[in-house]
């Protein structure tokens, strides 16, 4: 297997050149920006790394590739209506710069585009894969908005939440990878498997970085989720190891519907710290990287090629952007 920046480069060329028609600007110009603004591209890499590891040739896997991204891309612009963010990737989200409804219709583009893309691959088991994905994640995001207002949601709950949310994606792009080069239906599996794995971890990280994370790097405004009252594994934990005044403060940020973010966040992520949630969620983190790990050592490949997507599971599990 290549190193993970030359499948990049496959990637940004390949998003580089999706062409967009000019009319209506309003409607595609946000496209473009979105897109341009890069973010990890970790699904499409993940879909190449996959082909090439089961014997395919990456460059066929290019369009189901560019069709997840492209994918990820329109959850994102309304994820960020959703969850009334104004920064991503460093800079404005779409509706801020634009509008909710702009964020809306081009992202529906972005969705039909990506449909788009996944059928040029031809293959059947692809698109179901896609279309079956697709719907989870959507289940997933509503998991996460009614969490939002209840205050008895288990980490039994959220570990499922954020699996549909966000890990069956990474699964599907390993999937995919694979379909495309024509693997044994065990090792798809098996790399599915892997990729969900790591998407628990990804989004457990992401839930962290969210409190803890450097805006520089992380591209995001900290302290969204808590804003939101996400029902995040460090909050859920919160609320079942806080006691007393701990519980009573805890109780008082959730509900004050008036209270500034500076001192809501600051005052959650004191108390976070001061209830020990961090380290349990980089232990829960470490857990399910080792499940990824495991699952990528099952699978029919070389040791180079396990190697490799092992130290991509680490690096991933252990990032600050
Ligand atoms: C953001 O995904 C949404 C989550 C599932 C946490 P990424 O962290 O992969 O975002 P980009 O594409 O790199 O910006
Ligand atoms: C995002 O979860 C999941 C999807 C976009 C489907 P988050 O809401 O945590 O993602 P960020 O933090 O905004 O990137
Ligand atoms: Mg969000
Ligand atoms: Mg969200
Ligand atoms: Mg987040």
């Amino acid at each position: 297997m290549k190193p993970f920046q030359e499948y990049l480069d496959l990637v940004n060329q390949a998003i580089a050149a999706i062409p967009y028609p000019e009319q209506p600007s309003q409607l595609y110009e946000p496209i473009a920006y979105h897109m341009a603004l890069g973010g990890k591209r970790i699904r499409p890499v993940l879909a190449l790394m996959a082909c090439d590891a089961m014997g395919g040739d990456p460059a066929v896997a290019i369009d189901g590739a560019v069709g997840i991204e492209m994918f990820h891309n329109f959850t994102l612009l309304h994820d960020d209506v959703m969850d009334n963010a104004d920064v991503r990737r460093g800079k404005p989200t779409v509706h801020r710069r634009w509008n909710d409804n702009t964020a809306i219709l081009s992202g529906d583009t972005m969705l039909t585009i990506a449909t788009q893309y996944i059928a040029r691959t031809g293959s059947w088991p692809v698109m179901d894969l896609f279309n079956k994905t697709a719907i989870e994640i959507y289940e997933g995001q509503q998991w996460d908005m009614d969490y939002e207002n209840r205050n008895d949601v288990t980490v039994d709950e959220y570990i499922n939440m954020i699996r549909l949310k966000t890990s069956v994606l990474l699964g599907c792009a390993l999937k995919t990878g694979a379909l495309i080069a024509n693997a044994a239906d065990k090792d798809a599996d098996l790399l599915y498997e892997a990729g969900v794995n790591m998407g628990l971890a990804f989004q457990l990280m992401d839930d962290m970085l969210d409190v803890w994370g450097d805006p520089e790097t992380f591209g995001k405004e900290i302290g969204g989720d808590i804003m939101n009252n996400k029902k995040t594994f460090l909050l859920i934990n919160a609320m079942l190891l806080a006691q007393g005044d701990d519980a009573d403060e805890l109780r008082h940020w959730l509900n004050d519907q008036y209270a500034t973010r500076e001192n809501k966040v600051r005052g959650v992520t004191a108390l976070y710290e001061r209830l020990g949630v961090r380290d349990m969620a980089l232990k829960a983190i470490a857990h399910y990287n080792d499940l990824a790990i495991a699952a990528f050592n099952q699978v029919k490949m070389s040791d180079d090629d396990k190697q490799t997507f092992v130290q991509l599971a680490n690096k991933l599990a252990g990032r600050q952007f």
